[in-house]
């Protein structure tokens, strides 16, 4: 029988517990330590369910990956939407795209619905000595890294308050500091930029960038001086906040303002460019770093925002599901005239885009891996992991491999270097910056089951699977924690 990308849409019912995976291959005997993954589990509610990808239940996922052997552990995350969710058969916070009062059925719908949601499944972050699971909302979870169960909220009583997190942050080795912006809504919207220096819990405001009508931000660019943010023109009102509906029914697509790109000093706090350019949409900044006076943005870059409407259950959970794609594009912000220069950096569709983030965020770099679709017709969803290499060959960048099969449908690849900055001596310099492996979670839908997939990431084949016994559902975000140090990040 012949499956399709909906089984990674199909609810999960159970919770495992350090089963251990088939494994096919062999794993690499350096490869040891942890993925942890977070994205919705189920996006069932009472007998229906919610409207968007994004408003499923967060689940975490682990594989712990030792000694060549594999096990997965998944647990939902006990929200207090999950909890309302098991009892009462109802949302009770207002989630991405779906309002508590089922909107459309709008009769019942009265005040009080409007509180953000606390169910955290876009990503995980180590923050201040804890594991978090993140979302786009000030309600962070902390969850136990050895059960994956949650420990409960955590409410940051600091500067930042209640101002809207990114769920991606970054990580500055030279600084030592996690990096994050906020968008504060309200009649003086502002985007905050904060740092959590090593060793500390609260978030130090670095910048406050007022900002009249707010732009939908999913993550950011970081350099050694500055945080660049993209701003779209899918904005909002403080006007169109105060009404009762799912948070992004208060976005609006207006090309006219096109995109604003805000570039603040990290050392002074102050907004030191604001350029313009063509209108696009993005959700993942690839990298960043500055280069004679320029900024070099690199973005997954979609033409609008409709790729957020795609999403929605209706459209995703459809058997010829074609969402729009994003491709690779560089930004060159000049900081002195804010000139703006945008190329192409490969044509074909990549998405969730990660890097060897350890060795290269902030810095000039040269391989980007990503989920993709086919080449040259991409209609269809995500069916292959791809490598661009972004170094320049007679003034072109020319090279894209891939790793795909038949029917399979493969989820944001985080690199592992072989080699650990933290344990070696050695400088980085010897070893070449894709010298490690990519791990997806991949749906093989004519199996239909899941299985960790472990790529050679120079070569782009198959050292090794972890076959699970069900479909697991696409997820969104991940780290890998590598055994025996402290927690490093793969990516923002
Ligand atoms: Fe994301």
């Amino acid at each position: 029988m012949s499956g399709d990308h909906r089984l990674g849409l199909r609810p999960t019912t159970t919770e495992y517990t350090d089963e251990p995976l088939r494994v096919d291959g062999e794993i690499p005997s350096w490869l040891d330590g942890t993925l942890v993954r977070n994205g919705p589990g189920s996006f069932t509610v009472g007998d229906r369910r919610v409207n968007h990808w994004f408003d499923g239940l967060a689940m975490l996922r682990r594989f712990r990956i030792e000694d060549g052997e594999v096990r997965y552990t998944n647990r939902f995350l006990r929200s207090r939407q999950f909890r309302h969710v098991r009892e009462h058969d109802s949302l009770r916070f207002r989630e991405f795209g779906t309002d508590p009062q089922w909107r459309g059925l709008g009769h019942l719908r009265r005040f009080g619905t409007r509180a953000a949601t606390d169910n955290a499944s876009v990503s995980v972050v180590y923050l201040g000595g804890r594991h978090l699971a993140a979302t786009e909302t000030p309600w962070w979870t902390v969850y136990d890294p050895e059960t994956l169960r949650t420990r409960g909220g955590r409410q940051f009583d600091d500067e930042v308050g209640r101002a809207g997190p990114l769920a991606h942050v970054h990580y500055d080795p030279f600084r030592e500091e996690i990096v994050g912006v906020a968008t504060r809504l309200g009649l003086h919207s502002e985007y905050v930029v904060y740092r959590v220096p090593d060793g500390k819990e609260r978030r130090e405001v670095v910048a406050r960038v007022p900002i009249r009508h707010p732009g939908y931000l999913h993550s950011f660019a970081l350099t050694p001086n500055y945080v660049a943010l993209l701003v779209p023109p899918f904005r909002t009102t403080p006007l169109a906040l105060l009404r009762d509906r799912p948070f992004v029914e208060s976005y609006r697509w207006r090309p006219e303002l096109g995109t604003r790109i805000l570039v603040v000093d990290r050392e002074r706090g102050e907004l030191v460019a604001y350029a313009r350019t063509a209108p696009s949409f993005v959700f993942h900044h690839v990298n960043a770093f500055e280069r004679a006076g320029a900024l070099h943005l690199d973005v997954a870059a979609f033409e609008d925002a409709s790729v957020v409407d795609a999403f929605s259950l209706d459209g995703f959970d459809s058997p010829d599901f074609s969402p729009p794609g994003a491709e690779l594009r560089r930004l060159q912000v000049d900081v002195e005239t804010g000139h703006v220069v945008t190329r192409t950096l490969h044509p074909g569709h990549v998405e969730f885009p990660t890097i060897h983030y350890a060795r290269c965020n902030t810095q000039p770099y040269r391989y980007v891996y990503g989920v993709g679709t086919e080449e040259r017709s991409p209609d269809g969803y995500v069916d292959r992991l791809v490598k661009v290499d972004l170094g320049e060959r007679r003034g072109r960048f020319q090279a894209w491999e891939t790793w795909t099969e038949p029917n399979v449908y493969p989820g944001e690849p985080l690199f592992v270097p072989r080699v650990s900055l933290q344990r070696s001596e050695d400088s980085e310099e010897a070893v070449t910056e894709d010298d490690g492996v990519l791990l997806s979670v991949v749906l093989d839908a004519d199996a239909e089951r899941s299985f960790l997939l472990i790529l050679d990431a120079a070569t782009m084949s198959e050292r090794a699977r972890a076959v699970f016994s069900e479909p697991i559902p696409f997820d969104f975000h991940g780290q890998f924690y590598r055994s025996g140090e402290r927690p490093t990040r793969s990516m923002a």
